[in-house]
């Protein structure tokens, strides 16, 4: 049985769907004042997932995972698959500066105390977070799916890395498409200002299309597009996993001339429209 947390009922409906499993009925709501509710109102069946994403507001939806992870527990369920679309706080895997929380690895331990017994996530930001769990960890990558989006709508792209952290993504979809792929080098000056340089980039007169794995702010992929079509590009098409899109990201990331932002479903936004229900359920059969 499926249940889906509020962040991400679409998501655990359509995996529900592609596996012929029941979607659990649930009730999660606010109390007047701000406190999360909690209620599962189905049977419980002995193999249960439970797909919640931990994006904004990432303690809400954490919360509520917790919730419904210790109340599946005291209901008696001993194997609780999680699936976490996407790992809210797992930009915070280490101590960047001295007595910084890893708020990743917190979370590691936390879910494992609410009582998850294997966790599927998509594209964790970095794949060394599934070191702090004692639980099996499956991290699934979208580029196929990605790659299979653009496929149908590019004829010859050029695949690029808005920094050398995404290159291995860029790869990955390149190699699928058998088409070229480059990177760009990024330096993060503030959590919301980034500075871009690239070597050469050989994209005069092509169809460019920048892969991450998150657009936050929007800053990397507004550089990249400006970059992009000052070397010439014919057109530039964006992608990523995971759209986290702070405030008017999306409109900053239009203004420069793209012709198209596509993101997957692992959070819900304006540009989700590549399903990553296929993935999850292949990984979960
Ligand atoms: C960084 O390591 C990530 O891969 C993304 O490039 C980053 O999170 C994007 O952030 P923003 O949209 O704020 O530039």
């Amino acid at each position: 049985m499926i249940i889906g947390g509020s962040a991400s009922q679409k998501l655990a409906a359509k995996v529900a769907n592609q596996l012929d499993d029941y979607l659990c009925p649930i009730e999660t709501r606010k109390f007047p004042d701000g406190e999360r509710y909690v209620r599962i109102k189905g049977e419980l069946e002995d193999e249960i997932v439970v797909v919640q994403s931990t994006g904004y507001p990432q303690d809400e939806n954490i919360m509520e995972l917790f919730f419904i992870l210790k109340t599946l527990k005291s209901l008696g369920a001993d194997n609780i698959k999680v699936v976490i679309p996407y790992f809210g706080y797992g930009r915070q895997e280490k101590r960047f500066n001295s007595g910084e929380s890893i708020s990743a690895e917190i979370m590691a331990n936390m879910l494992e105390f609410a009582g998850a017994s294997e966790l599927y996530c998509v594209n964790l930001h970095e794949k060394s977070m599934a070191d702090f769990f004692n639980i099996p960890v499956t991290n699934l990558s979208a580029m196929g799916s990605i790659a299979e989006y653009v496929g149908v709508m590019l004829d010859d792209p050029v695949i690029i890395a808005p920094d050398k952290g995404a290159l291995g993504h860029a790869q990955e979809v390149a190699d699928i498409l058998k088409c070229p792929c480059d990177h760009m080098e990024k330096t993060r000056l503030s959590p919301d200002t980034v500075e871009t340089r690239v070597k050469n980039l050989d994209v005069d007169g092509r169809q460019a299309v920048i892969i991450d794995d998150i657009i936050s702010t929007g800053g990397t992929i507004v550089n990249a597009s400006n970059i992009l079509q000052d070397y010439g590009a014919e057109s530039v098409t964006v992608t990523c996993v995971h759209p986290v899109l702070v405030d008017d990201a999306i409109l900053k990331i239009f203004a420069t001339g793209v012709s198209d932002v596509l993101s997957t479903d692992t959070l819900t936004s304006q540009v989700s429209s590549i399903s990553v229900a296929p993935l999850i359920a292949k990984a979960l059969k």
